[in-house]
């Protein structure tokens, strides 16, 4: 390719700027030319391209959010907006785009590979780490990392009012964050989407932990895609059991904030490794992590199943508060 485009997409996360300058730089050092689209498919589709140099990457390694801005883009669902999208990448003599975000636009990463002769990678950059084929996402470390900052601090005031606390965490329809979190925080529950919860039952629990002495305070980590509300209805059902219980909803404070090192180290190589494979010829796949390595996958997969909670790490974030 004589040039190369990438944009940030979605829900943005902590990394995608040292991702988007991992794409940049190994581009560069190989003799192609990158663009930046900014604001998501909404700006490929706008045409809204930006010749990228070393030094527009310059001093972002550790900055949050996207220098590219992000967006959800509704439009890209209709085909022939993805058309036109791929025609204004070949009129400007790009041929191939590297997608970073989640489950929705590596979805449409995939149709436009489908769709045209653009050569089509993405990356999986999301706060859930929800994505199908790669163990670890772009930002869920900080994530992880900025809700424990958050709840190590409610643990304090939870302890000196003898409170229980009920922690709402992002992760759509997942339970990564919520499991991660509660295990690091040391919860004394944590509510998935993937399992059933008995509200009555764990109200009764965390009563009785109070009357035998077991405990009198704590932290109840609820994942946000249980079911609307939840964390409200277990507060009140705490309640009316004679508890006084806070609720905290932690929201977009997740997707905040200086990457980890972590998140810089891994966004940074499946940037650059983005470009070795684009070069090697690969198209229409997710460069992403197993067993530690980084790998690519057909997006095809990616998008076609979902991703499990570990039953044995779930197992763990229940067992250590007995
Ligand atoms: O996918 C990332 C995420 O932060 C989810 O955890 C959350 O459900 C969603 O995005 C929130 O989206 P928005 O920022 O559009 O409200």
């Amino acid at each position: 390719f004589d040039a190369i485009a990438v944009l940030t997409s979605g829900g943005d996360s902590p990394g995608m700027n040292p991702a988007v300058r991992g794409v940049v730089r190994a581009a560069l050092n190989s003799g192609v030319q990158v663009y930046g689209i900014q604001k998501g498919y909404s700006g490929l589709v706008a045409g809204d391209l930006r010749v990228m140099t070393s030094s527009s990457v310059r001093n972002i390694v550790q900055r949050g959010g996207t220098i590219l801005k992000s967006d959800r883009c509704e439009a890209f669902k209709d085909p022939e907006i993805r058309q036109q999208a791929a025609a204004n990448l070949k009129n400007a003599g790009i041929g191939a785009l590297i997608v970073i975000g989640g489950d929705g636009s590596l979805t449409g990463a995939h149709l436009l590979a489908e769709e045209s002769d653009i050569a089509v990678i993405g990356l999986p950059g999301t706060i859930d780490n929800d994505i199908f084929g790669t163990e670890d996402t772009i930002g869920f470390d900080t994530a992880v990392n900025t809700a424990l900052d958050a709840i190590d601090k409610i643990r304090d005031t939870a302890s000196s009012h003898e409170r229980y606390f009920l922690v709402e965490v992002m992760g759509r329809n997942s339970g990564f964050l919520a499991t991660h979190v509660g295990i690091a925080a040391g919860a004394e529950m944590v509510i998935v989407p993937e399992y059933q919860v008995n509200i009555e039952e764990l109200g009764r629990q965390l009563c009785e932990n109070r009357r035998t002495g077991k405990g009198s305070s704590g932290i109840i980590v609820v994942a946000e895609g249980r079911e609307p509300g939840l964390t409200y209805r277990l507060a009140q059902q705490l309640q009316q059991q004679g508890e006084d219980p806070r609720v905290c909803i932690l929201g977009h404070i997740q997707r905040g904030g200086h990457p980890s090192g972590h998140d810089r180290v891994l966004a940074s190589g499946l940037g650059a490794m983005a470009v070795s494979y684009l070069l090697a010829g690969y198209n229409d796949i997710m460069v992403g992590v197993s067993e530690g390595a980084i790998l690519d996958i057909p997006l095809d997969s990616v998008i076609r199943y979902r991703k499990g909670l570990d039953p044995q790490l779930f197992e763990l974030a229940l067992l250590l508060h007995k």
